[in-house]
C-alpha cells in the first residue's frame, strides 16, 4: 500500500499551472523530489559542506562518512557485491559514456561491433560510436517486444559488448534482460544495462541478473539531479583504464608517470557532488520505507487504468503494447502533432512530454515524428489519470 499522505511529502504537486492543479506525469524525464531529499541537500550546504576524503577536519569526515554510507545504500539497493563497485557519476549519460570510453581503450581492436536494441535511448547509441563501434541493432515488434531469436544470429567474432536498457523510457518495455545478458555470456561477451528507466520502478538484483555494468540516475528515482551511478563488476573494473584524470583517482603523480588509486576512487576524478550523492542516499531510503514493490503495484494499476481509458479514445495509437511494460503510456491521436497535443494539456496543468524522447531509432520504426508520453510515479492516482482524459476529451475537437 502507499501511504495516503504520500503527495504531502512532495511539496511542488501543489502548484498552479495555468490557474489549475498542476497534474504532474512527465516522470519519466524526472520525477518530483520528496521534503526529505530537498531538506538534505539543504542540510548539507548549512551544516556539513566540505570536501571529502582529503580533509583532516571534522566537516571534511563526517560529509565523507556520509557520502560513503550512500555508497553501501546503493551496493544494498541494487545487490551488488561489493561497495566498490559503485561509482558516483553524474548520471546515467556519463556512467555510459564512461564504461564506452574506458572500455572501448582496454578492449577494442578495429572492427568493434556493440548490439544495442532497437529501442535505446540516444545516451546507449552515441556513447558506442563516439568509441568507434558498428552498431547491431536487436529489432523490435510492433507492441515494442525485442526479438530475441535475431538478436542470438547477431553476435560475431567482432562484437564486444552489449548494451540495452532494462525499460524503454518511450515504449514502457520492461526487456528480458536476464535472457539477453545470458545469450550474451553464452557468447562470451559482456553486458551493460541502462537502467535508467526502471530503477525507480522494479527491483533489480545486479548478482542475480549477472550482469557486468548497471547504470542509471538519482533524478529518475525521487533523488538530485546532477548524480548518478555506474556499477561494474570488480574483475571488469579492475581491467579499465580511468575515464578522467585528476582529483582523487590517483595514486602517485610525477611528471613522468602516473599510477591510478583502487576501485572505486579510479573511476571518480574531481570534486563529486558531495550534496548530491547525499540527497540520493535520502532518495533511496524513501523508496525503500515506500516499498519498492509497492510503489511498482501502484504504478501498474495506474499504467492500466489509462491504457483502458485511452483506448476509448478514437483514432489513439498506443505505442509499446506488450506484455510486460512499466509506468510509461506513449500515444498518438489521429495524425495530430505531438507537441499540439502537449502544448493544449498543458494548458489545462496536465505535464507530459512530447518528441522523440532521445530515442530517434524508434520513431524511424514506426515512421512517426514523436509521441505524446505520461508516465506515473508513486506520488499519481486515478483521479489525475481522470485529469488527463478529460483533458484529451476537451482538446481533440480543437485539433481534428
Ligand atoms: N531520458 C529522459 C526522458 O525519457 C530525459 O524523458
Amino acid at each position: 500500500m502507499i501511504p495516503s499522505d504520500i503527495r504531502s511529502q512532495f511539496p511542488i504537486l501543489d502548484t498552479q499551472v495555468h490557474g489549475r492543479p498542476l497534474v504532474y506525469l512527465d516522470n519519466a524525464a524526472t520525477t518530483q523530489k520528496p521534503l526529505r531529499v530537498i531538506e538534505a541537500l539543504d542540510g548539507y550546504y548549512r551544516h556539513l559542506n566540505s570536501n571529502i576524503h582529503r580533509g583532516a577536519h571534522h566537516l571534511a569526515t563526517m560529509a565523507t562518512e556520509r557520502y560513503e554510507q550512500v555508497r553501501c545504500q546503493v551496493q544494498q539497493l541494487i545487490h551488488a557485491r561489493y561497495s566498490h563497485e559503485i561509482v558516483f557519476t553524474r548520471g546515467t549519460t556519463e556512467s555510459i559514456n564512461l564504461v564506452a570510453s574506458s572500455f572501448a581503450k582496454r578492449y577494442f581492436v578495429g572492427n568493434d561491433e556493440v548490439i544495442v536494441s532497437g529501442m535505446e535511448h540516444h545516451s546507449d547509441i552515441v556513447p558506442w560510436q563516439l568509441a568507434g563501434a558498428v552498431l547491431r541493432p536487436i529489432p523490435f515488434s510492433d507492441e515494442g517486444v525485442l526479438d530475441l531469436e535475431v538478436y542470438d544470429r547477431l553476435f560475431t567474432k567482432n562484437t564486444r559488448i552489449v548494451a540495452v536498457n532494462h525499460v524503454s523510457n518511450t515504449l514502457g518495455s520492461v526487456n528480458p534482460i536476464a535472457d539477453i545478458i545470458r545469450i550474451a555470456h553464452s557468447h562470451g561477451v559482456p553486458v551493460l544495462i541502462d537502467g535508467a528507466q526502471a530503477i525507480s520502478h522494479l527491483s533489480v538484483d545486479v548478482q542475480a541478473l549477472g550482469c557486468d555494468f548497471y547504470c542509471f540516475s538519482g533524478h529518475k528515482m525521487y533523488g538530485p539531479m546532477g548524480v548518478g551511478v555506474m556499477y561494474g563488476r570488480e574483475e571488469i573494473l579492475n581491467e579499465l583504464p580511468p575515464y578522467q584524470g585528476g582529483g582523487e583517482m590517483i595514486e602517485t603523480v610525477t611528471f613522468d608517470c602516473t599510477t591510478y588509486n583502487q576501485l572505486p576512487f579510479k573511476f571518480e576524478a574531481g570534486t563529486p557532488s558531495v550534496g548530491d550523492v547525499i540527497g540520493l542516499g535520502e532518495a533511496i531510503s524513501f523508496m525503500q520505507e515506500t516499498g519498492i514493490d509497492n510503489i511498482a503495484a501502484h504504478e501498474d494499476q495506474l499504467l492500466r487504468y489509462a491504457t483502458e481509458r485511452i483506448l476509448q479514445i478514437h483514432g489513439i495509437r498506443i505505442f509499446g503494447t506488450g506484455p510486460h511494460k512499466t509506468s510509461v503510456l506513449s500515444f498518438l491521436i489521429g495524425d495530430v502533432h505531438p507537441y499540439d497535443v502537449g502544448t493544449l494539456l498543458d494548458q489545462l496543468g496536465v505535464a507530459v512530454r512530447t518528441g522523440h524522447h532521445c530515442t530517434q531509432p524508434i520513431m524511424d520504426r514506426y515512421g512517426i515524428p514523436g509521441t505524446v508520453r505520461a508516465s506515473f510515479a508513486v506520488y499519481n492516482t486515478r483521479d489525475e489519470v481522470d485529469a488527463l482524459m478529460n483533458a484529451l476529451e476537451r482538446i481533440i475537437p480543437m485539433l481534428q
